[in-house]
Parts: C-alpha cells; sequence; structure tokens
C-alpha cells in the first residue's frame, strides 16, 4: 500500500459529476458531441492490476505499473490510473456501439501548475460488428456511411504520416488497410468535431473578454501525430497549437483485437480515445492552476454555470509566492563507495515521485511546484546530493512567513523520516 489518506479523500469529490463545476460543464460539452454514445459516468476508481495493465495487454516491465508511478491499495489493486481499465469490462457487456467514460484517475507524478496527482479523463470508444451487417455492404462501406454523418469542419489539420507504417505504427493482421483507413477517419473526424466546439466556445468566450482579436488572429492549428499504446495499433496523438506551442490533448487508436477476444466479442473492432479534461478544461476557461479545480472557493466556484455561454475564468488576486531550497544526500549505500557493487539498494531506490508525494501530504494545496535545482555526486565517495526548490503559494490567501517556514521545515524533517535522506 503507498496510497496516502490525502488522495484516498479525494474519491468522494467526483468534480466531472458537481453540478456547474468546470471540469462537468467541459464533459458535457464534449458529451454533446457523442450523441448515440451511452455514458458511463459514475465507475468506482478502485480497480485490479488485472483491469488497469493486464487486460490492455502492458507487459510485466512497463513502468506504468511500478509502485513510484501508481498508487496501489495492496498487489492486487490498485487507483485506475486511466479510464482505459474499464475497456474490456465494458466491451464485454456488450450494450452500445459507442460509450464515453468519464471519471476521476490517479497517477504519482511531479508537482507544477498542470500536474495533479488525481485528475480527470474521458475515454472513448466506437465499434462495428463484421456479422450483423446487410449483405449488400462490406464492413468499409458501413463505416464510410457512418463518416458521412458527422459534421465537416474547415480548420488547418496537419496529418503528415500514412494512416499506418510496417515499422513505426503497424496495422494488425487481422484488420485490412481498407477496414482500418475507414476506421481512422471515422476516429479523426469525430475527434476534430470535438476540438473545433471546443474552440469555438473558447472564441466566444474569449471575444466575450474583449479579446477578439486574440482568437482571429490566431486561426486553430491542430495535427495528428503517431503514438504507441499497448492497447490500439496503429495509435496516433492530437495535438493543439497552443500558445507558441504543441500541446498533446488526446491518445487514440484502432483496439487491439486480443481486447476484444478476451471480452467475448470477437466479431467487433473499432477504435478509442483518451484525454485528459483538466487540460481542455484550462484551455477552454484560461484557468491558469490545476489546483483550482480543487477550491471551494466561492470566488473561483461561482465564476462557471453549466446554462451560460462559457466566459474566462478571472484570477482573484495572485498571492505571492515563497521558495524555499532543501538540499539532501541520498541513503549512503554502505560498502558501494567503490562502485563495483551492483547490488546496493539505495540510491536506486531514490524516486522523485516519492520527494512529490512527501510535498503533497505536508503541504496539500499550499505547494505550487517542486523543481530540482541542482544535483551533485561527491567524487570520492559516489555519494549523491540533491537540492529541490519548493514554490509555497495559496490560491486564495497570502501566507505568512511563519506558516511558509513551518511548512518547510516540516517537509524537510518528513522527507528524513520517510525516504531516510541526509539533510545538508
Ligand atoms: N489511456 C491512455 C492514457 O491514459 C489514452 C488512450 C485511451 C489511448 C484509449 C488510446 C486509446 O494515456
Amino acid at each position: 500500500m503507498n496510497t496516502p489518506s490525502t488522495i484516498l479523500s479525494a474519491i468522494p469529490r467526483r468534480l466531472h459529476l458537481q453540478p456547474d463545476h468546470p471540469l462537468a460543464i467541459t464533459r458535457q460539452l464534449i458529451e454533446s458531441r457523442f450523441l448515440d454514445y451511452k455514458h458511463h459516468n459514475t465507475l468506482f476508481p478502485v480497480v485490479t492490476v488485472k483491469q488497469n495493465f493486464d487486460s490492455l495487454g502492458f507487459p510485466a516491465d512497463h513502468v506504468g505499473r511500478s509502485r513510484t508511478d501508481t498508487y496501489y491499495l495492496n498487489k492486487d489493486t490498485v487507483l485506475r490510473t486511466h479510464t482505459s481499465a474499464h475497456q474490456a469490462d465494458i466491451f464485454r457487456k456488450n450494450e452500445s456501439a459507442g460509450y464515453l467514460i468519464s471519471a476521476d484517475v490517479y497517477r504519482r507524478d511531479a508537482i507544477d501548475r498542470s500536474h495533479y496527482p488525481v485528475f480527470h479523463q474521458m475515454e472513448g470508444a466506437r465499434t462495428w460488428d463484421r456479422e450483423s451487417l446487410g449483405q449488400s455492404k462490406s464492413l468499409e462501406e458501413a463505416i464510410w456511411a457512418d463518416v458521412a454523418k458527422i459534421p465537416t469542419h474547415s480548420i488547418n489539420v496537419g496529418d503528415p504520416n500514412p494512416t499506418f507504417h510496417p515499422e513505426r505504427n503497424p496495422l494488425q493482421e487481422c484488420h485490412s488497410a481498407g477496414e482500418v483507413e475507414a476506421i481512422a477517419a471515422h476516429l479523426k473526424r469525430s475527434l476534430e468535431d470535438v476540438v473545433v466546439a471546443i474552440f469555438n466556445a473558447a472564441s466566444s468566450a474569449a471575444a466575450a473578454a474583449g479579446e477578439i482579436s486574440a482568437s482571429q488572429d490566431e486561426p486553430l492549428k491542430v495535427r495528428w501525430v503517431e503514438a504507441y499504446f499497448p492497447f490500439t495499433s496503429p495509435s496516433w496523438e492530437l495535438e493543439i497549437f497552443w500558445q507558441d506551442d504543441w500541446l498533446e490533448v488526446l491518445g487514440c487508436g484502432i483496439i487491439k483485437q486480443d481486447i476484444m477476444d478476451n471480452a467475448g466479442v470477437p466479431n467487433r473492432l473499432g477504435w478509442a480515445f483518451g484525454l485528459g479534461l483538466e487540460r481542455i478544461a484550462m484551455l477552454l476557461y484560461s484557468i491558469p492552476d490545476i489546483r483550482l479545480f480543487w477550491s471551494t472557493d466561492p470566488r473561483f466556484l461561482s465564476q462557471f454555470s453549466s446554462g451560460e455561454p462559457i466566459r474566462r475564468f478571472v484570477p482573484f488576486s495572485k498571492y505571492p509566492a515563497c521558495f524555499k531550497d532543501v538540499s539532501f544526500w541520498l541513503r549512503s549505500t554502505s560498502s558501494a563507495a567503490g562502485g563495483l557493487s551492483r547490488n546496493a539498494s539505495s540510491p536506486v531506490d531514490f524516486h522523485e515521485n516519492d520527494v512529490m508525494e512527501v510535498a503533497r501530504e505536508v503541504c496539500g494545496d499550499l505547494v505550487e511546484d517542486v523543481r530540482l535545482v541542482d544535483e551533485f555526486t561527491h567524487p570520492k565517495t559516489g555519494r549523491k546530493s540533491f537540492c529541490y526548490r519548493t514554490n509555497y503559494r495559496s490560491l486564495e490567501r497570502t501566507l505568512t512567513n511563519e506558516e511558509t517556514n513551518e511548512l518547510h521545515e516540516r517537509f524537510r524533517q518528513q522527507l528524513v523520516d520517510k525516504l531516510g535522506v541526509e539533510l545538508r
């Protein structure tokens, strides 16, 4: 078990279901683009290792499985790290051709303004049944007929790679090139339609805030890039050009046929995608810090309403930040000083995510980011030292000096107690 109570206490929050919460509004906006899909919005976050990893073909040594990345409740049970954990179960139920899942997901990760150990994903999938097609139509024709039903758009989409590639992004043996071209077209058009809907809502918000020129000067630019996931092939990611950079917003691909076979629906084939709701909501509302989603401050919550057009978030005043450094030596590796012994347990044991977690546990949402600023290896002993800079800032008030000093002192002490480091 490596799951602190602060993480468990997020489970009942279900932000994606809170009326008028920006994550719930973002969810509804996307759901409105997938009309006949079945929605699953209350799936419980505790899942088996089998659901989260094995059923999706994650290799036994995949980093995602490690205790540094995933919250375990016991050796067979985790807090889901992605909504894909439910794919096999939903395919097995075989209730609808398309579905959407929105849910909280949990990952041990860095601390900064766009990462939080609990966040929300939306997953979607659409499948077709080879058997249930009428005699007159081929599967390909049937899928292309569905592609034609998706609203068209006129945005600038970059798609430089072939739909599949024998080495980089292979077809599965059981799929023909024509089938994959048709499914990929349905997938890409469906997701482009979502992005256009979000961008239109965001531009109206910008216009309402008097920033018309910003959205007029910069037409929406998106591009498809090749990707890899253990449970899809070929796979792609969609990126949006945002504030001078390409931002990855979703991963997707053609579902591996093994998953369908194991779920008892070997005749079905299709696509799946997964996107981060926080990331989309941050774009949509210009929300500057991911911690805000967890705020219960009415100055935050009162700015969102599902019945009204999207309006830009107006930050309440930015309270001062205060940074403090902590430097420490990793646990010494007794006999390994000569560097010959490879079996010493430290410093291999050290993982940055453990520092992040101690910071979260001690400081809660009063920590804005934690960054490695210096790293040093003693030339003689080979011992390693790190210096981390912690930025303390409340989103709701000014912290007093005493308070930050006290937080930082507790942080330092917990690093010693929990990770066995030696402060410098
Ligand atoms: N589950 C993947 C992730 O969390 C996203 C994904 C979903 C990719 C479905 C492909 C298909 O990164």
